[in-house]
């Protein structure tokens, strides 16, 4: 029997503040591929949570917003990313801090887990993905041709995302996020439904002290090897 060819995804996985998203997003332009920020739908969900006035101890209502919610992942005149939740560019908003702990608690829910699943899996297609989160190769995309799992010490994560909101304007005390990533870390770690760990057929690639491009390249490589794409 003849089967449609399945399109192949890479996933890159790994705590906040690895560098995930910056080398999904590089390697996705570098080779023309899709590119699906998991994390962004879960900061979504508690994004239209908190406008809806949904309470924030109710999983169902939040797995609703999942699956109805209207996005939009564009992109800026200027190239820079653009996300739209009902019509409304939310791209400043659910990059803070806030809207990342509200994502980390709603993603402990299996209800919005399951309401998101589809619609992660909906962003496979010709010629390929690049999928950046915590499950995509334990869950999401367990066939996947490539699985990273991108780590880097707390303290050198901590002293990223401060760097990454202060050019944002935002004027957050390191220890301060230091102990949020530490809390956001221990809750993907430990919570019950797809924690955050490496799948077993990962390869695991510690970003501390490395450039971007040096695992930009790392990470080219490896799909190159699997024949993925070509250099
Ligand atoms: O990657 P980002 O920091 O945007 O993710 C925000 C939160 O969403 C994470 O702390 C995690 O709790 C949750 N998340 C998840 N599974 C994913 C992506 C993100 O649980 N695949």
């Amino acid at each position: 029997m003849n089967s449609a060819p399945v399109s192949p995804v890479a996933t890159i996985d790994g705590p906040s503040g690895s560098g995930k998203g910056t080398i999904s997003r590089a390697v996705a332009r570098r080779v023309g591929w899709h590119l699906l920020d998991s994390g962004a739908l879960y900061r979504l969900v508690a994004l239209a949570g908190e406008r809806s006035g949904a309470a924030p101890d109710d999983p169902d209502r939040h797995a609703a917003l999942a699956r109805a919610m209207q996005v939009v992942f564009g992109s800026r005149s200027d190239g820079g990313e653009q996300v739209l939740l009902g019509g409304e560019d939310v791209t400043v908003a659910i990059r803070s801090e806030r809207a990342g702990q509200g994502a980390s608690r709603v993603a402990a829910w299996p209800q919005v887990r399951a309401a998101l699943l589809e619609r992660q899996r909906a962003f496979a297609g010709p010629p390929g993905l690049v999928a950046d989160g915590r499950d995509m190769g334990t869950v999401v995309f367990p066939g996947a041709a490539l699985k990273i799992f991108l780590t880097a010490t707390p303290e050198e994560r901590a002293q990223r995302r401060h760097k990454q909101l202060k050019d944002k304007g935002s004027d957050v005390s390191l220890p301060a996020l230091s102990r949020e990533i530490a809390e956001r870390d221990l809750r993907d770690q430990t919570r019950q439904v797809a924690p955050l760990r490496p799948a077993e057929d990962a390869c695991l690639i510690d970003s501390t002290g490395r450039t971007v491009e040096e695992i930009v390249r790392e990470v080219l490589e490896m799909g190159a090897a699997r024949r993925l794409w070509q250099l």
